[in-house]
């Protein structure tokens, strides 16, 4: 009777154990059949009760299923820890042959490109880098750059104004005044003011109430505006190209006497006449010899000391060189625009 319990059991067993699928459900099992409480120690344990005669043979028996089924649980067991472990390694692999993973990269946006070009080729030439506050005084933005009120020159610029007498600065040139004040009547003073500048304008094609220039402003014993021009015509090749040739015109800025624009030969159609120049020659900038009453202005005697002075429109510099015929298009910042630019 007990024989064929014990018969039983180890058959159910076994199919157990083939039937488990891993080590801690084959742990489970273990307990269940060989534990303290396990179904084959019980049996084991009630040995005792059976007549004295089968005693023997019965739990000659039950030892003996109980030792295969040890035997049976421990390989079932290291097999499957080893088939165990070989998995986790597997899922743990790492390839070192796979291509790496690429952050994806960003590019400098034209404007800053332009920027840090116009900022290293000055540079190289010994001018440093000034800056000065976007919200501005009139006195700093017209008053000492020779523009009193109702001059007719404070209509080109129209202005934003913050109060009667502050406003967002509509060019970089009061920081020249702020610069020769600083300065406290030394020289030389060889700077450039990269920075943004702010007008009343209907934003168009090439019109944006926020845009950015770069002031030029070189003060010294006995400069000239042959300094002037070589200095422009070293920074329209370096910009444009070696071949780059520039010309001046005759125009008028309150705070430069004389002054000039000037046009770099159209790069594009080589000064023939294109649809980008129409006559052969694109502007880029104005320029002049600083004006006695602003260098009077910025704390130097216009007996002593000359001075010129040049602005240009970033935007516009970075448009002639890459072709871009919308300026908002640097504002937008569509990444499909920018991209170009990688
Ligand atoms: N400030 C002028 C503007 O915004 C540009 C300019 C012209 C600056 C001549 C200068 C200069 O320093 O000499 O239109």
């Amino acid at each position: 009777m007990l024989r064929s319990q014990i018969e039983e059991l180890e058959r159910e067993a076994h199919a157990a154990i083939e039937a488990s699928r891993s080590s801690s459900e084959l742990e489970q099992l273990r307990v269940a059949y060989l534990g303290r409480n396990g179904k084959l120690t019980q049996i084991l344990r009630s040995l005792g009760q059976i007549p004295a005669e089968q005693r023997k043979d019965v739990g000659f028996e039950a030892n003996r299923a109980k030792g295969r089924l040890e035997a049976l649980f421990e390989s079932t067991l290291a097999a499957m820890l080893e088939a165990e472990r070989r998995q986790q390694r597997q899922r743990d692999r790492l390839d070192l042959t796979l291509p790496g993973r690429r952050p994806p990269r960003g590019a400098v946006h034209p404007l800053t490109r332009v920027h840090d070009e116009i900022v290293a080729i000055f540079g190289g030439l010994g001018f440093s880098v000034a800056e000065g506050p976007e919200i501005e005084t009139d006195f700093y933005n017209f008053e000492a750059l020779n523009i009193p009120k109702d001059h007719p020159a404070r209509d080109m610029q129209d202005t934003f104004y913050l109060s009667e007498d502050t406003l967002l600065r509509t060019h970089t040139s009061p920081v020249q005044i702020r610069t020769m004040r600083a300065a406290g009547g030394r020289t030389p003073v060889k700077i450039i003011v990269p920075g943004r500048v702010f007008r009343r304008d209907v934003p168009d094609a090439s019109h944006s109430p926020v845009f950015h220039q770069v002031e030029g402003l070189a003060v010294d014993r006995a400069i000239t505006m042959g300094d002037l021009k070589g200095t422009l015509e070293l920074f329209a090749r370096e910009m444009f190209g070696p071949k780059s040739r520039i010309r001046f015109r005759p125009s008028f800025f309150p705070f430069t006497e004389p002054s000039a624009e000037v046009d770099v030969l159209c790069f594009m159609c080589g000064g023939a006449g294109c649809r980008a120049c129409k006559d052969g020659w694109l502007e880029i900038l104005g320029s002049g010899m600083v004006h006695p009453r602003v260098l009077r202005n910025g704390g130097y005697d216009p007996e002593e000391v000359t001075g010129w002075a040049f602005g240009m429109g970033i935007d516009r510099i970075a448009m002639l060189k890459y072709g871009v015929d919308d300026l908002r298009l640097f504002f937008e910042n569509d990444l499909r625009f920018l991209r170009q630019f990688a």
